[in-house]
This record gives C-alpha cells, sequence and structure tokens, in this order.
C-alpha cells in the first residue's frame, strides 16, 4: 500500500533482531512493526527503542490483526505512537504515515537548530583555546553539584546544557578583545561584559533553552554584588549560575592555557576558597563543592548522566552528530517488518 506511493525507501527485516541491524546502521524515519513478531515481541520491540536514547524519539507504527482495545493499549503503553487494527484501509495507512514522518521531520528541524546552537558554543571555546572536553567537565561537574543539592531533574537538565552554552555570546566580542595581548581597557571591558547579554539572545529564540537563560546571563555575578551585567548578590543570583560559575573557574585553574600552566587541585581549591574571603563567592557552595572533590563524586556523576539521561538525548545526540561525518539524511526512509505486514 505505501509502496505504491513511490516516495519511500523501505529497509525491511523478518525478526526484530534484523530491525536493530538495520537501526544500528541506517537514518531511519519511521518503524513499522505488527504486534506478534517471531523473536521480539511488537511491544518489547517499542520498549527497547524508546528506552534508547538514539532511538527514542523515532515513530513507531504498531499493526495487527489482534481484536480488541487490550492489544491496543499494550502496544501504546510500550510506546508505539500509532496503532492500526487489520484490514488496514490505505489511504488511512498512508495518512498515518504521513502525519508521523511529519512529526518526525519537526524533531529533526528542532534537532538542527539545537545542533547550531551547540556547535556556535564549541566554536567559542575552541576561540578560547579551550577543548571540548573542558565543556564535557564543566557539565558534568555543575551537574554533581547540582546532584549534591538535591535539585529536580529538570534543573539538572539545564546545569548541563549551560556547561555547554553559557559562553556562547563570545562569538559576538572581537577577536581582538577576546585574546588581546594587552589589557583591556575601560572600554572593551564594556564590550567583553556584553557575552552574558548576547548569549542570552541568542538562545532565547529556542524555548527548550528556556532554563539555561538566568545560567548564561547571570555567570559572572558575585556574591558581594560587584559582577555583570546586573549587578545582582546573594541569592538574589540564580542558584544554577552560582553552581556553573563556581566550575567554571575551577576547571579554568586546573586547565593548562598558552599564558599559565595548569593548576593542581589543592591550589584552584585555595584560589576558590580566597574569592570566597573577598566576598566574591557563595560560601555554602564552595564549601559543598570543595567536599565533592575530596569525595571523589565528580566522577561518579559522570557515568551516573552517561547511563541513562533521555533529557539530554537530544543534546547529546547534536553533540554527536558534530562529531560524526553524517553520511545521507535518509530523509523519507521506513522501516518496515516483518514482511507481511506492508
Ligand atoms: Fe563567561
Amino acid at each position: 500500500m505505501l509502496r505504491s506511493a513511490g516516495q519511500y525507501e523501505f529497509f525491511e527485516a523478518a525478526t526484530g533482531r534484523a530491525a536493530l541491524d538495520i537501526l544500528d546502521r541506517q537514518a531511519i524515519d519511521l518503524v513499522i512493526l505488527d504486534l506478534m513478531m517471531p523473536d521480539i515481541s511488537g511491544p518489547e520491540f517499542c520498549r527497547r527503542l524508546k528506552g534508547n536514547r538514539k532511538t527514542q524519539l523515532l515513530p513507531i507504527l504498531m499493526i495487527t490483526s489482534m481484536q480488541g482495545a487490550e492489544h491496543e493499549v499494550l502496544g501504546i503503553d510500550a510506546g508505539a505512537d500509532e496503532y492500526l487494527t487489520k484490514p488496514l484501509h490505505p489511504s488511512v495507512l498512508r495518512a498515518r504515515v504521513r502525519a508521523l514522518l511529519r512529526h518526525k521531520s519537526a524533531i529533526d528541524s528542532l534537532d538542527e537548530a539545537e545542533t547550531i546552537l551547540f556547535a556556535l558554543a564549541q566554536a567559542v571555546e575552541a576561540r578560547d583555546s579551550y577543548t571540548a572536553e573542558h565543556c564535557q567537565r564543566l557539565a558534568t561537574y555543575s551537574v554533581a553539584l547540582g546532584v549534591a543539592l538535591g535539585l529536580s531533574r529538570p534543573e539538572l537538565v539545564a546545569l548541563y546544557r549551560g556547561g555547554f552554552l553559557h559562553d556562547i555570546g563570545k562569538i559576538s566580542i572581537p577577536d581582538s578583545i577576546l585574546h588581546g595581548s594587552k589589557r583591556l581597557t575601560e572600554a572593551e571591558w564594556v564590550v567583553m561584559r556584553q557575552h552574558t547579554t548576547r548569549g542570552e539572545q541568542i538562545c532565547r529564540p529556542m524555548k527548550s533553552l528556556a532554563p539555561v537563560l538566568p545560567i548564561i546571563r547571570s555567570h559572572h555575578e558575585k556574591w558581594d554584588g560587584s559582577g555583570y551585567p546586573d549587578g545582582q548578590s546573594g541569592e538574589n543570583i540564580p542558584l544554577l549560575a552560582r553552581i556553573l560559575q563556581i566550575v567554571d573557574i575551577f576547571d579554568a585553574l586546573i586547565t593548562e592555557r598558552t599564558y599559565k600552566r595548569a593548576f593542581s587541585v589543592e591550589e584552584a581549591t585555595s584560589v576558590l576558597e580566597e574569592e570566597v574571603g573577598r566576598g566574591w563567592r557563595d560560601p555554602e557552595l564552595v564549601s559543598l563543592f570543595v567536599s565533592l572533590l575530596s569525595r571523589k563524586m565528580l566522577e561518579s556523576t559522570a557515568s551516573l548522566i552517561d547511563t541513562d539521561w533521555p533529557e539530554l538525548s537530544s543534546m547529546l545526540r547534536s553533540l554527536q552528530s558534530m562529531q560524526m561525518n553524517v553520511q545521507g539524511s535518509g530523509a523519507g526512509q521506513v522501516i518496515a517488518m516483518p514482511k507481511s505486514v506492508i
């Protein structure tokens, strides 16, 4: 029925395992499967796809000849996005497939927009002679501090993204100011400080980044009110921005740069404590961060994030796709299984 339209590329699989192999190799836009399959059941297959961050946003159309609402509930509960019972009406099937592919295309364009932003953020860090690992550490350590504070999952996700995006506004700062060898004049500092508000402006159009905006805007505020751009003080500075700031300073200190050696953890810790003494940093947060360092909490958070954070899947895919040579778009590709379904 779908083949007659001639607009899709099909990959057929006789078993669930064969379908998983195809999904490993190909960029697929829609999976059509039967409730009953020879090796992996339809619902189990759905659960596997929806439980894997690489495939969780892939639409699934489940088709069956089994009558009864209980089967439909089983399929939908397992993660099928649409459910059709045989006999199929060709025009209904085509309409459902078109709707699911439209949905997939919307997800892809959102991913593309995020990819562009994260690519920009990486470009900024590279200009600043930092590596991708700097952002990764920043994101992970911020989440570790957030976990220790008992923050909610959406707040932790915002922290992770903030680790990559906080300095994105530097893309609009001229090289002569960002990398000038001389001390900045007051006029140049005025421009430099604008990277906070410029970054916020760049990310504001993306609704999904709304929780990250306070981090981008306020990560240079100081506890005593002497920071920028708003001169906020104490707990008026958004908590997520205070967290990221401490981690950012620490990581900058322990990283080797063209103009400085890498500080030891102990040296970096004492710089942070000195800054608390000057009234610049949140004393409780710094002391919690230092205690996490000594308890090796940061490393365990890294493995926690790695295992299962579906909320970050879109961002991690974006980062992955930047690092990979993507071969072909795979647009309009449909995987159908088993063969008898269509
Ligand atoms: Fe910054």
